[in-house]
């Protein structure tokens, strides 16, 4: 059914690689950080005495409105940065540049996907006057249907700037966005409202991806009959839902529940003075995937997260003030928070913010995208970087990209190969690449190349940013030795880490903090090489990255079982050329069910519809039984090995039934 996966020689290129690519002159002598020493001492300051260090940091790029006495009270897991002061992040981002030259400079350049002549989309552009204005007329429309401060709000919206409007209104007035990726089932966001608690939902009539309409708001009623019918929905939760009208399309308003947003604006003025909320007054809730079938809300709170966002932004991506920076993430990841919203905005640099497919209507819409608004910072992701690869140079070469300086890769390992091609093809042989590694968790980058100081190697994200502390463990929690493999752990709090899970103290100690004594467990397997530097390897917990998305495997399982043919299930992933890993799933059917291949296409469908696209199996299995140890454990070491069409090796001796094996690795007899 499923092609087999081409032989991956990336794997082995990573270990050889050898490649190490120097910063140019002309980049270092402008940028932020100017050599190797330079980031050296810096960094061995902020983990030598990091009070002194954040302190500073934490004054020089933050406008508080009341300062903080203590910088950091520990008491593991559970950290306060910035302790007693207040603040709020949206005027962070907009307040503080109206007395100035930005006020009028471009905050949002937003393209929208249809193609009007065939080729270029619709425009709109923001300044950081005007994206204050729409956010203060915003949070008070929030405010005339009662939300508070404290109250959660869930946005469930395409790549319009109405996100970017609402992240920040609700940041304004002390409201927690909980930002729902469009490509997201009702089911999802049902859960989400459930174990969020929230108020109100923001959405759009629809949204567009590949030319069709994704009806977003069809969804969320859909959502709400679900809550509604298990009765989950506390007294007081999305009461409110508010509606952007983007594809103009009929959709159904629920009398006295359902709003127009443009509608709203009409009885509200621009004059919302923004709320000074406490250094660790929560900002946002992001749910990921984990290892069990449970999405974890991902709790961030206000001053570390944001600058941690800043910092980052300024360091890494080395900006200037006539930078154009695009980050090509949905609103709906972290990378989008960070990197559309709180990092740009607190710089107060122009952002592209682009609505739809990579690949709409040609192959050749970033590039298009890129000359047009002269971008000179891209950051995207390898799973991007492998599709571009793959419709050929003559797409990007088409067009001029002079404008770049810098390229960012997020998401998963960059393999050396896209890496080069990234570098040649795209930055012209002349923009550093900076590799980030970092995860929802950790809220914005941890390890990363400086671009103007850090020597870059294809296939790693070198070193630590300041402040961080990560280290390379076995099972006992000591550090191995160069390059030897093991669990990638952090040793210190930083600002921007997370700080709990929503409603879920035990699960976040044991999830992060159980795994490793004293430390926080990344749930990724690493190795350091002998300059140090950090080669992140991939998930070792039962988490999948497929195409930069993570999934975890239960997730899909308990999709799959809630089908009323399936008696068991188990997720493993392949190895993708495309998408980096592929969800492959093996299904024992209830008795007298027929394994057809109408059940096979009901199923991916099914798991669709459960949890959303994203998370669609790439290859469904059927099996008469699951390879089990004695005590009844799937063996996923041998499902990956089959999988991945490899040869089953190790150990098989615990195996109840080897003739289930025989079979599973045969699946067409
Ligand atoms: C993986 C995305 C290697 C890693 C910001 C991590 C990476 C997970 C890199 C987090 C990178 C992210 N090199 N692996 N540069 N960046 N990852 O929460 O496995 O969606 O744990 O955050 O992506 O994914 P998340």
């Amino acid at each position: 059914m499923s092609k087999k996966p081409a032989p991956r020689a990336n794997i082995s290129a990573l270990l050889q690689e050898k490649r190490v690519f120097k910063p140019a002159a002309e980049f270092s002598a402008r940028a932020h950080v100017k050599t190797f020493a330079q980031y050296r001492k810096l960094w061995l300051e902020s983990v030598r005495k990091p009070d002194a260090f954040w302190r500073k940091q934490a004054k020089a790029e933050l406008v508080w409105q009341k300062p903080f006495a203590k910088v950091l009270q520990w008491k593991e897991p559970f950290a306060k940065w910035f302790v007693g002061g207040r603040l709020n992040a949206s005027a962070n981002c907009l307040d503080k540049w109206l007395e100035t030259a930005h006020a009028n400079k471009a905050a949002i350049i937003w393209e929208g996907e249809p193609a009007t002549d065939g080729r270029a989309g619709e425009e709109r552009v923001l300044t950081f006057r005007q994206l204050h204005r729409e956010v203060c007329r915003f949070a008070n429309v929030l405010k005339r249907h009662g939300i508070k401060r404290g109250d959660r709000i869930i946005i469930y919206l395409p790549m319009v700037p109405e996100a970017v409007v609402a992240m920040l209104a609700c940041a304004r007035i002390g409201a927690v966005h909980s930002v729902v990726f469009g490509g997201f089932s009702a089911q999802s966001v049902a859960d989400r409202v459930q174990d969020s608690g929230a108020r109100m939902i923001i959405t759009s009539d629809g949204g567009y991806r590949r030319g069709a309409i994704v009806a977003l708001k069809k969804n969320v009623d859909e959502a709400l009959a679900i809550t509604d019918a298990n009765g989950d929905r506390p007294a007081k939760s999305c009461e409110k839902v508010i509606v952007v009208r983007r594809t103009g399309h009929e959709i159904h308003l629920a009398e006295g529940r359902d709003f127009w947003w443009h509608r709203e604006l009409d009885y509200v003025d621009a004059n919302c003075p923004a709320v000074p909320l406490d250094s660790e007054a929560p900002l946002f809730i992001l749910y990921t995937s984990g290892s069990t079938g449970k999405p974890k809300g991902i709790l961030h709170t206000t001053a570390g997260y944001l600058l941690g966002a800043k910092m980052t932004h300024k360091y890494v991506f080395d900006v200037r003030d006539e930078d154009v920076f695009w980050c090509t993430a949905d609103v709906g990841w972290v990378t989008g928070h960070s990197y559309i919203v709180y990092g740009p905005l607190a710089n107060g640099t122009t952002c592209v913010m682009y609505e739809g497919a990579p690949n709409w209507p040609e192959p050749d819409r970033f590039w298009r995208i890129i000359e047009k608004y002269r971008v000179s910072i891209l950051y995207t992701a390898p799973t991007a970087i492998r599709a571009f690869m793959k419709w050929g140079d003559d797409w990007v070469k088409k067009h001029d990209l002079s404008s770049l300086r810098l390229l960012g890769s997020v998401g998963e390992p960059i393999n050396p190969e896209a890496w080069m091609w990234y570098h040649n093809v795209v930055g012209g042989g002349r923009c550093p690449i900076v590799d980030t590694w970092w995860q929802t968790e950790t809220g914005a980058i941890m390890i990363t190349p400086l671009p103007g100081a850090t020597p870059t190697k294809p296939g790693t994200a070198t070193l630590p940013f300041f402040g961080i502390l990560p280290e390379v463990v076995d099972d006992s929690g000591k550090p191995v030795p160069k390059n030897t493999g093991g669990k990638l752990v952090v040793r210190k709090p930083w600002p921007w880490m997370l700080r709990g899970i929503w409603g879920d103290p035990a699960r976040y100690k044991e999830t992060y903090w159980s795994e490793v004594k004293h430390s926080y467990f990344t749930g990724d397997g690493c190795r350091q090489d002998e300059d140090g530097y950090f080669w992140i390897v991939g998930r070792i917990d039962d988490v999948l990255n497929v195409a930069g998305h993570r999934i975890g495997t239960a997730e899909v399982e308990s999709a799959l079982v809630s089908h009323p043919s399936v008696a068991e299930a188990a997720v493993v992933g392949r190895p993708d050329e495309l998408k980096g890993q592929a969800l492959v799933c093996f299904v024992t059917l209830k008795t007298g069910q027929a394994a057809t291949q109408d059940l096979k296409n009901e199923l991916r469908n099914h798991v669709g519809k459960e949890i959303g696209p994203v998370a669609k199996p790439d290859d469904v299995r059927f099996a008469d039984a699951l390879p089990k140890t004695r005590s009844g454990k799937i063996m996923r070491r041998l499902l990956k090995q089959i999988a991945s069409g490899m040869e089953i090796k190790g150990d098989t001796t615990t195996l109840e039934d080897l003739s289930v094996l025989a079979k599973l690795s045969n699946p067409d007899e």
